[in-house]
């Protein structure tokens, strides 16, 4: 094979062999296809697009670029999520200890933030000792005693789809929406996932902003895990405003402890359970989602979620008197109120904005090693729908060090008021599973 006629049929709209794609993909991980004509091979399915096999081939070849995670010691169906990314997302804090209690192993690998959105590593390590970078075989250690882990993916973890990502982002080829799904689905098989629940987001504050991309990345990424023999289902969800009434690591995981003790905000707990739910019949632990639901908010409501999150914290290392006393999280030195100059109906949030004066506060990184202010958020007073008088809190403003004038102005530019409520519904659409794989 030559590299050259792969790109030419290609760019020709062609359909590649999945024999080309894994040579290619197996060529540019070891160096020897150069990253000129990998980007090119990129631009030209930028443009031309790829078929549901193609898409699967190539996530077959970015999984096998590197050790897979072997989770077969773990016993039972091993159900992941993944969130395309959003403000305030703190799902996976709530959702794996509340899975792990209904009896579906969590063996979860997850990122840390980088652009506008937060990571679930960096939440989990505002716990006080918590640690995210474990040895494999302790990791794995973990999740057969307890249930559930949430570990630092390592470095060597799909290595084709890290250095293909670097390069679509040097290149302008990362809107690719084959490309997209092909990434995000190589790691989740690689981390060794038996069946996957997707949260697509879209809206202002997704990394895809518009509906319909949304619904079409969703079909395709269910599309493709059954090509790749993978069961999987979607749920296409609104982020146009933060999810909850937190941004910002400590924040969060006071948020996601409140939640568990039934106190949290009724938009985080729907999305909780409509996803767990999901995951509970992939695992075969439903019969139905419905009936996941019900299972789920039983755990809930008798505490027994909250007591996997103390197990869970305590494995880590991570201090579980946090989920008692909130105070033991790391606490901010400054804190200002952002109040509504004109009264009237919160009609819009924007939820980007938002996110980009969080990571200025401090929450943020703008490269990988970056030190980050745990404490650095704002928590909503105020979401779409609410009523507010003049005067009145819209948000509060934290973090360990000084806040100007500027990220209040910016917070109250994010808030639109009018005359009328509008909130859209949170969960826009659901991409089913494609079959039962208990049945
Ligand atoms: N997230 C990923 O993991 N990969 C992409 O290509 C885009 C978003």
């Amino acid at each position: 094979m030559r590299a050259y006629d792969i790109l030419l049929r290609k760019r020709q709209g062609n359909e590649l062999s999945p024999e080309e794609i894994k040579w290619l993909v197996d060529g540019y991980t070891k160096g020897a296809i150069p990253d000129y004509q990998m980007a090119a091979w990129a631009m030209a399915v930028f443009f031309q697009g790829m078929s549901p096999a193609e898409t699967a081939a190539l996530t077959m070849a970015m999984a096998d670029s590197g050790p897979r995670l072997d989770l077969s010691a773990i016993p039972g169906i091993k159900v992941d999520k993944h969130s395309t990314g959003g403000v305030g997302d703190k799902t996976t804090l709530v959702l794996a200890p509340l899975v792990a209690a209904a009896g579906v192993p969590v063996a979860k690998l997850s990122g840390r933030g980088l652009g506008h959105t937060g990571g679930t590593i960096d939440k989990l390590e505002s716990i006080p000792g918590f640690r995210a970078e474990l040895p494999t075989a302790q990791f794995l250690r973990i999740v057969r005693e307890i249930g559930v882990a949430v570990a630092s993916a390592t470095e060597s973890l799909a290595p084709a789809d890290k250095k293909l990502y670097a390069l679509r982002d040097a290149t302008a080829t990362v809107e690719s929406i084959p490309l997209i799904a092909a990434s995000i689905l190589s790691k989740k098989i690689a981390g060794g996932a038996d069946a996957i629940v997707f949260d697509v987001k879209c809206g202002l504050g997704a990394f895809m902003v518009d509906e319909g991309e949304g619904r079409t990345l969703a079909r395709l990424l269910v599309e493709s895990c059954r090509k790749a023999g993978r069961h999987a289902c979607a749920l296409l969800t609104s982020m146009d405003q933060p999810l909850g009434r937190t941004i910002g690591n400590a924040l969060e995981v006071q948020e996601a402890i409140a939640t568990l003790k039934g106190q949290g905000p009724k938009d985080l707990r729907e999305l909780c359970l409509a996803l767990g739910s999901e995951m509970l019949y992939l695992a075969g632990k439903a019969a139905t989602p419905e009936e996941g639901q019900g299972i789920l908010a039983r755990l809930l409501d008798s505490g027994a979620a909250l007591a996997k999150m103390v197990q869970w914290f305590k494995a880590q290392g991570g201090d579980p008197q946090v989920i008692d006393d909130p105070e033991l999280l790391p606490q901010p030195t400054t804190v200002v109120q952002v109040k509504a100059s004109q009264p009237g109906y919160v009609t819009a949030l924007n939820a980007r904005e938002l996110a980009l004066v969080v990571m200025a506060l401090g929450a943020g990184r703008a490269t990988k090693d970056d030190p980050i202010d745990p404490t650095a958020g704002i928590v909503l007073a105020k979401k779409t729908g609410d009523y507010v008088e003049t005067g009145e809190v819209l948000a509060t403003l934290q973090n360990r060090g000084t806040i100007d004038q500027d990220k209040v102005h910016r917070v109250e530019r994010s808030f639109q008021i009018g005359d009328r409520p509008g909130p859209k519904p949170l969960i826009l659409e659901r991409i089913p599973a494609n079959s039962n794989p208990s049945a």
